[in-house]
């Protein structure tokens, strides 16, 4: 058991956190997109520098026209003509003195100390025509500002979303060119769920990484340098008083961190629990409903639903525990900035500027903060779902190996030497089988259940590849031949019937265009189905769903023979539907039969009598072995395990 452990791919399972060598790996894959990668960094850096240049504009707004001093000589005063009324003015004027602007009582007024006059606001506006020059100039370049944000941030979320869908469809892709190519053993022990998920949830996380997560990660915590930078360029003591919290919100952050990541796995590990569940019964509906289990299911249901409840309630208690933790902190800073920086003010050592820009980046800061850490769910998971992806990726394909060129099959004799073959190691399955069927011979091959009969098929068309011995066709080891070409000449029709969703001409020849409708058509009517096909209401365009709930149990095993006729193989594998048939069918069936079978060799798994009775040779398998072989009469003559196995099953059912 211990090898086919290797072939489960992990559960629920906690990423390594930040593996060099697993962004290396997804990074080759944003090699081809590396231009759009760039361009969108590139656009990143632009928007995050505009959005930081936004307060400094503003302060310098305030500062250099808003709050400016203003002094004019008695020149310029005279020259306005403001007070020619006044005679005190004249004195002072003379003596050279300096008028200044100041506000008091709600107005404008001009005053040098002595004298005080009181101007109206077109005179003030005509006074300071520089002052709102520059306003509307600060204006003009905030505004250029903000589309320039808007600007970058369209385009680097466009291209970063680009780049995201780029790599997932590669990555998708490739998972399923990966899933063609792997041994039937590896879906022996990976639920279908579960690969699914690889191909869907799991890209779909690392396109969230790659759209949501790396941008708004680098963008953070390049908003977060700039605003210290630009914090400490105005004022480096303001910048030490409004920081004294970040050890807090450091601390904050971590116990976050450490209880979401707990309460998100949590969630995730419920959540598949229930999509396990739901793909488990609903598949298995019908079953339910037959045994009356629908109300210990609902229960069921009802607490796995309820733990996933419980576990989502545990992690919004996480977040509002810290999102209004980090308010307050926010808040707290908020005060510092205005306590200080009022009393900075107040005391002439801080511009209003400043400190309206302050204020502003404070609210900046806290954002890309609130961010981060919540950003980290989704790099974590990502990271988890890239490792998971990778490791199927890594699955080593099908072991054995194709030769490129090889041999076609001509006549169509089998050969088994001392075949060994088990699914598992130390389980043998077949032990030592060796036998030779001539070309164009019949041979049923009967066993009680389990004997490993349908394993036999499994081994001849190469799905699984045997432990001891050589199997042969044409004297050819069936390694030397090319997989496709084997496959092509050795047609299976298999126990149960696989219907794919697609109408029934698809179906017949399973979506190769090189098969035209009519040739389908043919094969239908050679293996008597075509009259059943009619019956449907669209005839052969019908459309067949996945699970062939449509189609009753003998029109599945024509359709399968039709499947197997349209390629006109050498070697014919049958394995007879367990499941009984009506007479009619039947009787289709056995004609459809006798048809297909001249000129080929035919191996059939039977579980009918008629097949037994045409068959040239028949082998009896036990547990694994072929411990008889010989014609009908040969056998029951022996009056060995056939004889029994014949009295039992069909005599029986006579
Ligand atoms: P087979 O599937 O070859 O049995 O399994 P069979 O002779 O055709 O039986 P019926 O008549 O259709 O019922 C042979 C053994 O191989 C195991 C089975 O459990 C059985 O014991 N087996 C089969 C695996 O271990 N893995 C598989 O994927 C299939
Ligand atoms: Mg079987």
């Amino acid at each position: 058991m211990s090898a086919s452990k290797d072939y489960h791919l992990e559960k629920e399972e906690e990423g390594k956190g930040f593996d060099y060598h697993l962004f290396k790996r997804l990074w080759a894959y944003v090699t081809p997109y590396r231009k759009l990668f760039y361009l969108s960094l590139l656009m990143l850096v632009l928007g995050t520098l505009f959005q930081l240049y936004i307060p400094y504009v503003s302060k310098n707004a305030i500062d250099a026209f808003m709050m400016r001093e203003h002094r004019y000589t008695s020149s310029a005063v005279e020259a306005k003509g403001y007070y020619r009324l006044d005679e005190g003015l004249w004195i002072k004027e003379d003596k050279g003195g300096a008028f200044s602007l100041t506000r008091r009582d709600g107005h404008f007024v001009l005053t040098d100390g002595l004298l005080s006059f009181r101007l109206s606001q077109e005179q003030i506006r005509e006074l300071r025509v520089d002052d709102i020059q520059g306003i509307d100039k600060s204006v003009l370049i905030l505004l250029v500002l903000l589309f320039s944000v808007f600007f970058t941030n369209y385009i680097q979320v466009y291209f970063s979303n680009k780049l995201g869908q780029k790599v997932i469809y590669d990555i998708r892709t490739g998972l399923f060119r990966k899933v063609l190519t792997l041994p039937l053993k590896f879906y022996d022990h990976n639920p279908t769920g579960r690969i699914v998920t690889r191909i869907t949830n799991d890209t779909e996380n690392l396109n969230e990484f790659f759209t949501s997560a790396v941008t708004s990660i680098v963008k953070d915590i390049l908003l977060l340098i700039g605003i210290i930078g630009f914090m400490l360029f105005l004022s480096s003591q303001l910048t030490g008083y409004s920081l004294f919290v970040l050890p807090v919100i450091v601390l904050a952050t971590a116990l976050f961190r450490f209880f979401d990541r707990k309460a998100y796995r949590k969630v995730r590990v419920r959540l598949a629990r229930i999509n396990a569940f739901l793909a488990e019964h609903l598949s298995g509906m019908s079953v339910i409903q037959l045994f009356n289990r629908e109300t210990s299911k609902y229960e069921e249901f009802k607490k796995t639903n309820h733990s996933y409840y419980r576990a989502t309630l545990q992690q919004l208690t996480v977040f509002a525990v810290f999102r209004p933790t980090m308010d307050i902190l926010f808040y707290i800073a908020l005060c510092v900035v205005i306590w200080f920086g009022s009393k900075d003010f107040v005391s002439g050592i801080m511009t209003f500027g400043v400190l309206y820009a302050f204020i502003n980046y404070i609210d900046m800061f806290f954002q890309p903060l609130r961010d981060l850490s919540e950003k980290f769910d989704i790099v974590q998971n990502a990271l988890a779902s890239a490792e998971k992806i990778f490791k199927l990726l890594d699955e080593k394909a099908s072991e054995i190996e194709p030769s490129q060129e090889g041999p076609e099959i001509r006549d169509g004799s089998v050969e088994f030497e001392s075949v060994t073959f088990g699914y598992n190691e130390g389980v043998e399955v077949l032990k030592d089988i060796s036998f030779n069927i001539r070309p164009g011979e019949k041979v049923a091959i009967v066993g009680e259940t389990g004997a490993g009969k349908t394993s036999l098929i499994g081994i001849l068309t190469a799905l699984y590849p045997i432990q001891k011995g050589r199997i042969l066709i044409d004297g050819i080891p069936i390694d030397a031949y090319q997989v496709h070409a084997l496959r092509k000449q050795v047609a299976v029709v298999l126990q149960d019937v696989f219907i794919f969703s697609g109408d029934v001409v698809d179906n017949i020849r399973l979506f190769d265009n090189a098969v035209s409708r009519e040739e389908v058509i043919d094969a239908a009517k050679y293996v008597n189905v075509d009259h059943l096909i009619s019956r449907f209401e669209k005839g052969y365009d019908t459309m067949l769903n996945e699970r062939a709930s449509t189609l009753s149990a003998g029109e599945r095993q024509l359709i399968a023979l039709a499947r197997a006729v349209v390629r006109d193989p050498k070697i014919l594998v049958l394995d007879e539907a367990t499941a009984n048939i009506d007479p009619v069918t039947e009787a289709f069936i056995q004609d459809a039969m006798e048809k297909v079978t001249q000129g080929r060799t035919v191996i059939t798994i039977a579980h009918r009598l008629s097949t037994i009775r045409n068959a040239d040779r028949i082998f009896v398998f036990h547990k694994g072995r072929l411990v008889e072989s010989g014609t009908h009469l040969e056998l029951f003559a022996k009056n060995g395990l056939y004889t029994q196995l014949y009295r039992l099953q069909y005599q029986l059912n006579e």
